[in-house]
């Protein structure tokens, strides 16, 4: 169960960490007593941390098993909009890689961010698996082609505008239009018990695909990869997951060898105001 510790000598009483508190369980219970649970929050408590995050002098620490000790300074100077307008408009789904590979370190350090995206009841049940092995992402990328076959034969349910026979015949000539020749495969996935899992699995990606050129890595989703990967047996056995739990969206990545110059039009601004 988690604690709240909270350094006597620094708390100002403000009431901020009870404010914050989505689940309102952080008491002040009378003036010039320290900030706490509720007689029933503990228990209820869902580990959001807001409460800490809140607090101006860093008096409150919330503790429970499950948390990792690391702490973070808080950033120095805050994104100008316009930076992060221009960064947002200029990512890209990356289509040609380079073929060296993204050292270990530098997956871990993306990954180790996108544990900051959000999860229902911040729960955080997302767990990655990362082929990093790319001889290992052809393997299975050559399962998913597979899948690609089963779909010719049995009659497709990806709808006529994808050349599926001209992917399959592609990949004979030793293309990869699944993966297109990412040296790295990276799945989020998280256990489908959870009512938010696979949002939660899929707003992980979303992460990781904005996070990703900041440290001059590519991304792009493999959408058949995750197809195949939802539905082929084979590929489901060679993921290997843990029963139960399925994968949230496959991300092909690597080092960018395309550069962009500027960002594409987009479709026009489509809103409902009410
Ligand atoms: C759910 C989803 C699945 C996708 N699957 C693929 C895919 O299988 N192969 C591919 O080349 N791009 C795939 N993409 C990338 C889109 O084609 C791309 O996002 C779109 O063309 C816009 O380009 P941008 O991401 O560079 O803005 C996928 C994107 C999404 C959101």
């Amino acid at each position: 169960m988690p604690d709240l510790i909270v350094t006597g000598s620094l708390c100002t009483r403000c009431g901020a960490c009870v404010a914050v508190c989505p689940l309102r369980i952080v008491e002040l219970p009378e003036a010039g007593l320290l900030p706490r649970f509720t007689d029933t929050g503990a228990g209820r408590c869902i580990v959001c941390g807001h409460c800490e995050a809140v607090c101006s002098t860093g008096a409150l620490a919330v503790d429970a098993p499950r948390l990792d000790p690391a702490t973070y300074p808080p950033p120095i100077t805050p994104i100008a909009p316009e930076d992060l307008d221009a960064y947002l408009r200029m990512r890209r789904s990356i289509r040609h890689f380079r073929p060296d590979p993204v050292p270990r370190e530098t997956i871990e350090t993306l990954l180790d961010v996108v544990r900051f995206a959000p999860t229902g009841s911040n729960r955080q049940g997302v767990k990655w698996l990362v082929i990093h092995d790319t001889a290992e992402v052809r393997r299975l990328t050559g399962l998913a082609v597979d899948w690609l076959r089963s779909q010719l034969e049995g009659g497709s349910r990806l709808g006529p505008h994808f050349n599926v026979a001209g992917m399959i015949r592609s990949w004979r000539k030793g293309n990869d239009p699944i993966c297109r020749n990412a040296p790295h495969l990276v799945i989020p996935y998280s256990d489908r018990q959870h009512p938010t899992a696979d949002v939660d699995a899929i707003i992980a990606a979303a992460h990781l695909e904005i996070a990703a050129p900041a440290h001059g890595v590519g991304t792009c989703l493999g959408g058949f990869f995750q197809m195949a990967a939802e539905s082929w047996e084979p590929l489901r056995r060679a993921l290997n997951l843990p029963p139960g739990h399925r994968p949230g969206y496959a991300i092909l990545l690597g080092y960018p060898a395309t550069g962009y110059h500027r960002p594409p039009k987009r479709n026009r601004l489509d809103v409902t105001w009410r």
